[in-house]
């Protein structure tokens, strides 16, 4: 049995103090509920510290949104695994469709995140997913192929058996739209076939497969309840506490 997340990605969302009163709302409610999921949550840089602080508790874990490609020295704004890994930060969200697009990180750049990721012991939450006009004219596994297979495939079975997947698709990030459970069961067979091919059949069946694109407490069980969905990478909804434990509940 594959061990279920769910994760909640903040983006670019919420002061300081609302984020603390995030953190502290969840765990109130984290505290009253047996999980059968893995909790992460990934708050904007600045925050982990506080968040770091409050997972103590061991309600949940945290991850960041970004995460340099490069070791160490001068690259002004960035932050390197290493400071990730010095803060209780256990998880980094790479190659988010975003980032891909608003900052222009490609297969190149991807790798080396997840190569700075792995080598400091911060498992990648690494984000797959076509787009609306690439779907239409469906090319949507080859897009995905394309991103899985250069993103993670260098990697040697060790290494890539630390990796999360997320399948998102671009046009149900935000959008209000979701896969159909079906569409997500097929993409998600569809990656798993991709590393059974790379690897073996037993790190296919062991690789956690996230779902993510308008991720709500309506849709989720049915989301979840797919073969090889094993949860969810969860943004709007996971800035409401309430929504987002619920969302949880249903990762069984
Ligand atoms: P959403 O975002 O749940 O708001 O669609 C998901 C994500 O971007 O990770």
């Amino acid at each position: 049995m594959r061990q279920k997340i769910v994760a909640g990605n903040w983006k670019m969302n919420l002061c300081f103090e609302e984020a603390e009163e995030l953190v502290e709302e969840l765990i109130d409610l984290l505290e009253d509920v047996e999980l059968k999921a893995d909790v992460i949550i990934c708050p904007p840089f600045p925050y982990l510290e506080m968040a770091s602080d409050y997972a103590q508790e061991e309600l949940f874990n945290i991850g960041a949104q970004n995460i340099s490609p490069f070791e160490a020295g001068a690259y002004t704004g960035e932050v390197s695994a290493s400071m990730l890994k010095s803060m209780g930060v256990t998880h980094c969200i790479i190659g988010h469709s975003e980032r891909r697009k608003y900052f222009n990180e490609d297969d190149k750049m991807l790798t080396a995140k997840v190569n700075q990721a792995l080598m400091h012991d911060v498992t990648p939450i690494f984000c797959v997913g076509e787009s609306l006009p690439e779907r239409e004219a469906e090319k949507h596994f080859e897009v995905v192929r394309r991103q899985v297979r250069h993103g993670l495939f260098h990697l040697d079975t060790g290494e890539f058996s630390k990796v999360i997947i997320a399948y998102e698709p671009v046009w149900a990030i935000g959008t209000g739209i979701t896969a159909s459970p079906a569409q997500a069961a097929e993409m998600h067979a569809y990656i798993r076939s991709l590393i059974a091919e790379r690897y073996d059949d037993q790190v296919a069946g062991q690789t956690l497969i996230l779902y993510g694109g308008s991720c709500t407490a309506k849709n989720a069980a049915e989301l979840f309840a797919q073969p090889g969905v094993d949860g969810g990478l969860v943004g709007g909804a996971s800035l409401k506490a309430e929504e987002f434990v619920e969302i949880c509940k249903l990762a069984i």
